[in-house]
């Protein structure tokens, strides 16, 4: 056969494929219309927009990262936030992992208070919560609902948010400003990413791992109501109904964590973040001065920042000033005018009294060493290490 009898039959035969695939292909190509996200899978992409900040820069993702375990990707003790973002908040930003097991606030039985969403459980639900960075000055700054409605409708998954609360959803303010926090804890509670379980302390417990000797002493030391005593607030075991351990009962207590010069607010003497009592329905509760959540420790090694003002960088200064708050208080907080140290700085005096000074590891006395030496700090810090989620995978 000639060449170009062949190249025109190749020709034909080509033209024969395209016409197949056009007309026998998908016989009805597109007419069922893509299943609706889940409401967790729009909170998720609505979590990762900076689209609804006002400064247009700003996620909840900027302040809870998924590689700092959900808490703030840098070593600032406070988040900057607001339109311009020159507006330093006031508080360290919290993890969020297994935060959706948390409950609202109560106080129990015997009268102590748990649960609250914030350092000062004043949030009864995440989808309450959510609605707090979105308006509030020092985050998200919208100066209102409606112009953070405004927001979703031009935001790339705008056809998304109709799709699963109907198609008029963005004419009802209200309604579409609850639907966007419903989504956005939709998202914290369900997603794999934010309930793992992944560490390989999950592994031990499951008996498919072992702890290194100086794991397993850190765990020791964690556990033993004379030495560490951390799991009388972080649990390490698992729940009598076998749930594993989230390292936080959700209690509050009162640590006396020194003051933070870096937060702007305490520049201010007569300023105080004064925990539970800040809130207007505990202000006669003066005996809750002063105190914080306990945070859970899993992914604690991700963190960059500790305590609810920030005020420490690394787990050992933070465990260091845990043991040697009473014996070395001049390690820990400034000196008076007098040359007198300034103990409990952060906290006036006449609450001083409302420092928990009677549990390990908090009961020692000035002269008496830490109840926890160097080594053994090192060993509890191997041990927390364990706690970090994706070991499984790894
Ligand atoms: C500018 C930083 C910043 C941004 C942006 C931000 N947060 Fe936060 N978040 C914080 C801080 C700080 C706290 C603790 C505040 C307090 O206790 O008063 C917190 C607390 C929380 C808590 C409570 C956790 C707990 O342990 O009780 C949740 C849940 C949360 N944020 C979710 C979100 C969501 C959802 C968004 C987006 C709509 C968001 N955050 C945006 C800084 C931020
Ligand atoms: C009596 C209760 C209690 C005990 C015992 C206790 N903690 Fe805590 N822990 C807390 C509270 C409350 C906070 C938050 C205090 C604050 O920010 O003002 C905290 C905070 C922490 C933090 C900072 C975490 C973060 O994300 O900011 C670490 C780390 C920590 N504890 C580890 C330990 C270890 C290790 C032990 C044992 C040596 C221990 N804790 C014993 C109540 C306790």
């Amino acid at each position: 056969m000639p060449l170009s009898r062949r190249l025109a039959l190749i020709g034909l035969l080509i033209l024969v494929c395209l016409l197949g695939i056009r007309f026998l292909g998908p016989t009805h190509p597109r007419t069922a219309p893509p299943a609706p996200l889940t409401e967790g899978a729009l909170g998720k992409l609505a979590f990762h927009d900076p689209g609804l900040s006002a400064s247009g820069k700003q996620s909840c993702a900027s302040c809870h990262a998924e590689t700092a375990g959900h808490a703030a990707p840098n070593t600032l003790a406070v988040q900057p936030g607001g339109a311009d973002l020159l507006n330093q908040g006031l508080r360290a930003s919290q993890p969020l992992r297994y935060i959706a097991t948390n409950t609202a606030f109560q106080f129990d039985a015997e009268g102590k208070a748990s649960g609250g969403f914030f350092w000062d459980g004043r949030a009864d639900s995440l989808a309450e919560q959510a609605a707090s960075p979105l308006l509030g000055a020092r985050e998200m700054a919208n100066p209102d609902k409606a112009s953070v409605v405004g927001k979703i409708a031009t935001a790339a998954w705008a056809a998304d948010f109709k799709a699963v609360y109907g198609k008029d959803i963005l004419s009802d303010t209200d309604r579409a400003f609850d639907k966007l926090t419903q989504a956005l804890q939709a998202f914290q509670r369900d997603d794999i990413a934010f309930n793992g379980f992944s560490s390989k302390y999950d592994s031990v417990l499951a008996g498919k791992a072992e702890l290194s000797a100086q794991e397993a002493r850190g765990l020791a030391l964690f556990n033993d109501s004379t030495k560490g005593n951390c799991a009388a607030c972080h649990p390490s075991e698992k729940s009598a109904d076998g749930k594993p351990p989230l390292f936080t009962d959700f209690s509050y207590d009162n640590l006396g964590v020194p003051r933070n010069p870096e937060i702007a607010a305490n520049h201010d003497p007569t300023y105080f973040d004064l925990g539970l009592c800040a809130r207007p329905d505990l202000k006669a509760r003066e005996d809750l001065c002063g105190a914080f959540r306990v945070p859970s420790l899993r992914n604690v090694t991700l963190r960059q920042v500790y305590f609810h003002n920030g005020r420490y960088r690394s787990l050992k200064e933070a465990l260091n000033f845990y043991v040697q708050r009473d014996t070395h208080p001049e390690r820990w907080y400034p000196r008076k005018a007098d040359g007198s140290v300034n103990k409990f700085d952060d906290l006036p005096a006449k609450w001083h009294a409302n420092v928990n000074r009677k549990e390990v590891p908090y009961d020692r006395q000035p002269g008496q060493s830490p109840g926890l030496d160097e080594r053994e700090i090192d060993d509890l810090i191997a041990f927390l290490a364990t706690l970090e989620d994706g070991w499984d995978a790894r």
